[in-house]
C-alpha cells in the first residue's frame, strides 16, 4: 500500500526531476561554465590565428599564402582597368567607362560621398574635414591637376598622393573611373565660357 509519505516523496523527486530536465536546457546567461557531461568536440588541440608552432620552422602556427597569391575578388585580369596604369609604366590616357548620363551620375553620388568631405563639392579643396586639419587637400581645377591624363586620376584616387590616403578598398574600380569622369565635368564647368551657353539662352545668363 503507498502511503501518504510515499506519495508526496513521488510528488517532489518529479517537480525536482522537470526543474532539472527543464533547467538544462533555459538559456539563463550565466558566469559559470556549462557543466560538460560530454565534452563532444568541444575542446581539443588547435591552434588559432597568430599563434606560435614549433612545429615549422619559421615558428608560425599560420601559414602565408603562396607568393603573388590575389584573393579571388581582388583579382582582374585587365590590368590597365584596374591600376589606371598601362604597359609600358605609363598612364592609361582615356577612362574607359562609356561618358554617359549614368557614369556620371554614377561619379557624381561617389564624388560626394568620399571626396567632398577633403576637396568640398566643387573640388576646390575646402571640404569640412581640412577645416579642422593641418594639411590643405590639392585644387582639383589646378592647371596641373587639370592636364593630368585620366590614368593619373584614377591612379591618384586608387593609391593616394603625398598626405591623401588611396581609396582603393573603399571604392569599387569602377565607381573609381565614374568618379574620374566627375572630376572631369566639374573641371570642364569650373572652365565654362560665354561661348559654351547656347547663343538662344546667353542673354538668360548673367
Ligand atoms: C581625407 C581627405 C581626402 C579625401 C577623402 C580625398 N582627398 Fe584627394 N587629396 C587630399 C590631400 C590632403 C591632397 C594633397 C596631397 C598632397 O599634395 O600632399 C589631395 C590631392 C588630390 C589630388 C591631386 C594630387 C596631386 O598630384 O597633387 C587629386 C587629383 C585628388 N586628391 C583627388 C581626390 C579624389 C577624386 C577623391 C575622392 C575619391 C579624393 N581626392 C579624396 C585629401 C583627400
Amino acid at each position: 500500500m503507498i502511503t501518504h509519505l510515499q506519495r508526496r516523496t513521488a510528488k517532489l523527486l518529479l517537480v525536482a526531476g522537470a526543474a532539472l530536465a527543464l533547467g538544462a536546457c533555459s538559456n539563463f546567461p550565466s558566469r559559470q561554465p556549462p557543466i560538460w557531461v560530454f565534452p563532444d568536440m568541444k575542446k581539443q588541440d588547435k591552434y588559432k590565428a597568430q599563434m606560435s608552432s614549433p612545429f615549422f620552422s619559421d615558428g608560425r602556427a599560420s601559414r602565408r599564402p603562396v607568393d603573388g597569391t590575389v584573393a579571388q575578388e581582388w583579382y582582374n585580369a585587365d590590368e590597365a582597368y584596374a591600376t589606371g596604369v598601362a604597359a609600358g609604366n605609363t598612364y592609361v590616357a582615356k577612362n574607359p567607362l562609356p561618358l554617359t548620363k549614368e557614369t556620371l551620375a554614377q561619379g557624381q553620388a561617389k564624388f560626394n560621398v568620399y571626396c567632398a568631405p577633403c576637396h568640398d563639392r566643387t573640388g576646390s579643396g575646402r571640404g569640412v574635414v581640412p577645416s579642422k586639419a593641418v594639411w590643405v587637400p590639392g585644387n582639383l581645377h589646378d592647371e596641373r591637376i587639370v592636364n593630368f591624363v585620366d590614368g593619373e586620376l584614377y591612379h591618384v584616387i586608387s593609391m593616394g598622393r603625398r598626405t591623401m590616403p588611396g581609396y582603393r578598398f573603399q571604392i569599387t574600380d569602377k565607381d573609381r573611373w565614374a568618379i574620374v569622369a566627375y572630376v572631369r565635368a566639374l573641371q570642364r564647368s569650373w572652365r565654362g565660357t560665354m561661348s559654351d551657353v547656347p547663343a538662344d539662352m546667353q542673354s538668360k545668363v548673367r
